[in-house]
């Protein structure tokens, strides 16, 4: 994470609004130049307002049939969870938009973690038409970050999935055990174009700790996030501790 690339709303209506603008405005760039345009959207709350945005103000300016939506991780549950990442994006976001089926590629939750890994890790490579030694390049990749510091579903205590040698891994919640599929360090840092949403003055402390580089800050997954154009941080006001 890099300082300089933070750029601070009022609020998270106002991050959701900023971050929607710049989404669309990256879409319409690729729509001129890619016929497939691959995003990876993370979960959590913070998008949900993104989501909702995308569906309503702007769905008239996206060429949905161009988007190919993957997430960067998923719970291991049911599409109809409410703890389903899937399932939220679906509810906010393509039950309102003309977005073919087929162009979203969701983390079947329901099925055997270590199956499912494999599962969607052979799909990106599918998709993306690379062979193993290669990583996808996703155009767009959105995370968010937990107050233990991780992102996507790498957890401090799961550290090694910074640098896996796969596309996917199935990842435990710290607290609940609750299993996860995750796209891997590796993975998050080829993307092309890479943003933090954070908002929330419960992230103001782990937040200040990563970009000021103070004591342990490398304990925190979302401090390894360095893809090579550097992520852009959309924060709110309570995030960053400014009144
Ligand atoms: C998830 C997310 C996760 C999320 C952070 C922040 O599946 O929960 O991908 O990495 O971005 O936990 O979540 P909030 O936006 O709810 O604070």
């Amino acid at each position: 994470m890099d300082a300089n690339q933070l750029r601070t709303y009022e609020d998270n209506p106002a991050v959701a609004k900023a971050f929607a603008e710049e989404m669309v405005q990256q879409i319409e760039e690729l729509t001129k130049i890619q016929d497939r345009i691959s995003i990876a959207v993370s979960g959590g709350s913070t998008p949900k307002l993104l989501f909702e945005l995308l569906g309503k103000e702007y769905r008239e300016r996206i060429d949905w049939g161009k988007l190919h939506f993957f997430w960067v991780d998923d719970r291991c549950v049911p599409a109809d969870s409410p703890e389903s990442n899937y399932g939220q994006t679906k509810s906010l976001l393509f039950d309102h938009v003309d977005l073919p089926e087929k162009n979203i590629f969701w983390v079947q939750g329901e099925k055997d973690p270590a199956q499912e890994s494999q599962r969607y890790e052979s799909l990106i490579r599918e998709w993306f038409q690379i062979a193993e030694t290669e990583l996808p390049e996703f155009d767009l990749l959105f995370l968010g970050m937990g107050t233990d510091g991780h992102t996507a579903s790498i957890f401090p205590h799961e550290m090694e999935l910074l640098n896996s040698n796969r596309l996917c891994e199935v990842a435990t919640h710290p607290e609940t055990g609750q299993k996860r599929i995750t796209l891997t360090g590796p993975v998050i840092n080829a993307a092309a174009k890479v943003y933090f949403l954070i908002t929330g003055s419960s992230k103001k402390e782990i937040l200040d700790q990563i970009l000021n580089q103070k004591d342990g800050f490398l304990s925190y997954p979302a401090a390894h996030i360095h893809p090579s154009l550097p992520a852009k941080i959309y924060t709110d006001k309570a995030a960053v501790g400014v009144s």
